[in-house]
């Protein structure tokens, strides 16, 4: 089985990741950052999504010897230019939490009419192989940011981002509700369309 490192500690993307290749019946042994010992510190400087994916496959990559994959995403919202963007994360300050980067959003997008409230979820997935081949995938998800918060899962941003073709927020979706059509999920499945990389 091949193993594959997934440079990443967030216990929401490892099983979002790991039903995925489940979903899609690849077989591959998948080891966060935690259980390589990488003890190092990654700075995620790039301004996009794919440079921020590189930077942490190509640590993880070097320092295991093992084919590692990388995703950066966050949300877009037109109304806000692009915001919070790569910025998602940490999107109300250093100590920012799930429910503070919401708080900061709505007050951002106070007074805005639904219709103008549009936005994406973006992932960028970057794969690095021991021999120095890279590859990149991408996958975006349209919705639109809702006032009051729907749904219990998921993480991030999940409760507020509404979509309509479902008819429900992120946060109210099943794991495979969401996988189907969310951002990571679409970028894995084009992950899993460049099998062969995997197995050179
Ligand atoms: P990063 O990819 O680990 O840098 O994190 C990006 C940030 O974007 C996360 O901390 C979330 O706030 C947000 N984000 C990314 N993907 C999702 C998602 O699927 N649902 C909700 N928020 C997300």
């Amino acid at each position: 089985m091949i193993k594959i490192v997934l440079a990443t500690n967030n216990a929401h993307k490892v099983s979002e990741f790991r039903s995925c290749l489940a979903q899609k019946g690849m077989e591959a042994e998948i080891i966060t950052i935690k259980e390589t010992g990488f003890e190092g510190e990654i700075i995620e400087n790039a301004d996009s999504f794919a440079g921020n994916a590189y930077i942490k496959a190509k640590a993880l990559c070097d320092y295991t010897g093992l084919i590692a994959v990388a995703d950066d995403s966050g949300l877009a919202v037109d109304a806000l230019g692009g915001a919070p963007g790569v910025y998602s994360a940490r999107y109300s300050g250093e100590n920012a939490t799930d429910e503070s980067n919401i708080e900061k959003l709505l007050r951002e997008l106070k007074g805005i009419e639904p219709k103008d409230r549009t936005a994406r979820f973006v992932c960028a997935i970057c794969v690095c192989r021991p021999d120095g081949e890279t590859l990149y995938v991408s996958g975006e998800s349209e919705g639109i940011i809702i006032d009051n918060l729907r749904g219990e899962g998921r993480f991030g941003y999940d409760p507020v981002f509404f979509y309509p073709p479902m008819n429900k927020t992120f946060a109210e979706m099943s794991s495979a509700e969401k996988n189907s059509v969310s951002h990571r999920g679409r970028a894995i499945e084009k992950l899993l369309q460049s099998k062969e990389f995997f197995e050179k």
